[in-house]
């Protein structure tokens, strides 16, 4: 994408039709901007007069301010060069922070319209550096492009211009060429210096990477010691920023020295000039004053030239990759999609899927599930049962074959609509960093507390909410780690429940509950199925034994399907994973003392 394009791509957000305010804002930055250049400009010509008025060779008349009247006039002008610069901040401030706004706005909702497997493939973290750096790149580019740099060479051309018409196209060679080998100069060292600064960012992204890691993990580390481990490893890290950090710094003491050297060389040029023609008397003091003060005024915005050629380029960068992930295709439905579901009949006509195409998953599963009946998908770790939920609620679609709801093919319902009809209690539950109240309620935004608190008794949760000492408000922690499994897992059920959707969907619903809780969330969850469509997918065959379809999944098909009796009584795999759980359970039974001492013994 080149500049002209994200020029275009940016316009909207900076000058928008529909806020007039913020327009007359920028235009209004735009102003004061020019009103402090010229303020700025004037200063030295004032004080010059001002010199060669009490001089008493003054060669242009000073109408009638005389020298207090011109040192008004001149503090004046100072005054004025700080407040138009001062007020086009803040005016510019409003047209950027509006700006940023709409387009992490913008940005934000766009991540949430990506395929999921967009966010799994990235770092946790990472998308939310990328668009705030990205945004704070777009202010500091418009910031600094239109508002410094460009200014700041047409103020130089004018310095030179007036030069010029004071005192001679000599004085004004002189200041142009040392402008332009400054320039250079400092461009080109910066490029070098680059380099240094890569190498502190790469090390800081470690020194933060491995930071983040050790906290996240921070169970692991105390359950195997390893604190010293992990203190060298960030260290590593940290001695290579230190390394890096002081080139840099070495680095920034050359460039310095260059700029300084370059600059003082055209002043003293410029000066010895200035006083030989003073001594001759072709130049005024006032003359020699403003020279000088132009001279030092031109160079003192090239000070920071480095530092902003270099933010330049890394906002490129930086702007550069919000866009790429701008550019990113969303998830789009067909236009002519139904927004409703209406039927809660689903099919699944000979699917085929692959996450990866030389690892086949699902290799053509046919099955239907009728209104209000509960099926049950079982089968060994990694067949893809998580995987036919997924493709149910559209996150991935089938490579080969087709799924329907009712008369619609799920192609031709928005993702919206699929969602909304069907709950979803996921094998795993991550929950907010929040309160219990908020994650519950998030499966109704608008449910009273009373309906929360309902949806919690329901999920056999009431007897925990009545010890919490805050109730609702409690916070769960960090992804809800504050929380046991089975909690976790029935603030997940809680939250169906709230939702009241037609479909449910139980990914080993109750896998991380103990027995007696199991059996109570057990009769909730046969309540909460009564009278919805329901697809339970499950380990324990135990919970499933009131499903009206039972189907087992082997090798990427439907092997088996029947009731549980049925099942049980065609002698095949399912029969034979049953067996297998029984003498598992029997197991459970056994006094774990007895275990132990078998195994001293042997
Ligand atoms: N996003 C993904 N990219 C690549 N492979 C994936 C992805 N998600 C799942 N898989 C693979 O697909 C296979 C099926 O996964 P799935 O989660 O459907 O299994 P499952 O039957 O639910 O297993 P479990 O009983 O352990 O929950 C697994 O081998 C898994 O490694
Ligand atoms: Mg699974």
């Amino acid at each position: 994408m080149n500049l002209t394009k994200q020029a275009q791509l940016l316009r909207p957000f900076f000058w928008s039709h529909q806020r007039y305010d913020l327009k007359l804002k920028l235009i209004a930055a735009l102003g004061c901007l020019i009103l402090a250049k010229a303020s700025n400009l004037a200063t030295p010509w004032l004080l010059g007069l001002l010199v060669d008025d009490l001089n008493g060779e003054a060669i242009i008349p000073t109408w009638v301010l005389g020298a207090i009247g011109l040192v008004v006039v001149y503090a004046l002008s100072r005054l004025f060069a700080l407040v138009f610069s001062e007020l086009r901040e803040v005016f510019f401030t409003h047209v950027s922070q509006h700006a940023i706004r709409l387009l992490t706005r913008q940005t934000f909702a766009h991540l949430h319209q990506l395929p999921l497997d967009f966010h799994l493939s990235r770092h946790t973290g990472s998308l939310d550096r990328l668009v705030d750096r990205g945004t704070k790149a777009i202010d500091f580019l418009l910031r600094y492009i239109v508002f410094n740099v460009g200014p700041t060479l047409i103020e130089l051309g004018l310095v030179c211009i007036i030069v010029w018409s004071l005192f001679g196209g000599f004085y004004a060679l002189i200041i142009t060429a040392t402008v332009l080998i400054y320039i250079i100069l400092t461009l080109k060292m910066t490029s070098w210096r680059l380099r240094f600064r890569r190498e502190m960012n790469s090390a800081d992204n470690l020194v933060a990477g491995r930071m983040v890691d050790s906290f996240v993990n921070v169970e692991n580390v105390r359950l195997f010691t390893n604190e010293n481990y992990e203190i060298e490893r960030l260290d590593r890290g940290l001695s290579e920023y230190e390394r890096a950090a002081n080139q840099s710094r070495l680095s920034l003491l050359y460039l310095n020295l260059s700029q300084t050297l370059i600059v003082l060389t055209g002043v003293t040029a410029v000066l010895i000039m200035a006083a030989l023609n003073v001594e001759s008397g072709v130049l005024t003091v006032g003359g020699f004053v403003t020279l000088n003060t132009y001279i030092l005024q031109a160079f003192q915005p090239l000070n920071f030239l480095g530092s902003i050629y270099r933010q330049i380029r890394q906002s490129l960068i930086d702007m550069e990759s919000l866009f790429d992930v701008l550019d990113e295709p969303v998830e789009n439905d067909a236009i002519d999609a139904t927004h409703e579901v209406t039927d809660s009949r689903i099919s699944f006509n000979d699917v085929h899927f692959a996450y990866e195409s030389d690892r086949p998953i699902l290799q053509g599963v046919s099955f239907t599930v009728q209104p209000k009946q509960t099926v049950a998908i079982v089968g060994e770790t990694g067949c893809g049962k998580t995987t036919i939920g997924k493709l149910l609620l559209k996150i991935i679609e089938p490579n080969q074959g087709s799924i329907q709801f009712g008369r619609h093919d799920l192609s031709q319902l928005k993702r919206e609509a699929i969602r909304k009809a069907i709950g979803v209690v996921p094998q795993d539950t991550v929950l907010f960093n929040d309160t219990l109240g908020h994650n519950v309620r998030y499966g109704n935004v608008s449910a009273t507390d009373d309906e929360v608190r309902a949806a919690l008794r329901l999920a056999g949760m009431g007897e925990f909410l009545d010890q919490l000492a805050s109730g609702l408000e409690t916070e769960v922690g960090a992804r809800g780690l504050k929380l046991s499994g089975g909690e976790k897992q029935r603030i997940a059920i809680a939250r169906v429940i709230l939702k009241n959707p037609p479909i449910v969907l139980l990914d080993e619903a109750t896998s991380s509950l103990d027995v007696s809780t199991e059996r109570q969330v057990q009769t909730n969850l046969e309540m909460l199925s009564s009278d919805r469509t329901t697809l339970v997918i499950a380990h324990r065959l135990s919970t499933i034994r009131y499903a009206d379809l039972i189907l087992v999944m082997h090798d990427g098909i439907i092997s088996e399907s029947g009731n549980f009796d049925d099942l049980l009584a065609a002698n095949g795999r399912f029969k034979a994973l049953w067996d297998m759980q029984q003498r598992a359970s029997d197991l459970d039974g056994t006094d774990l003392a007895d275990v132990v001492e078998d195994w001293k013994k042997n």
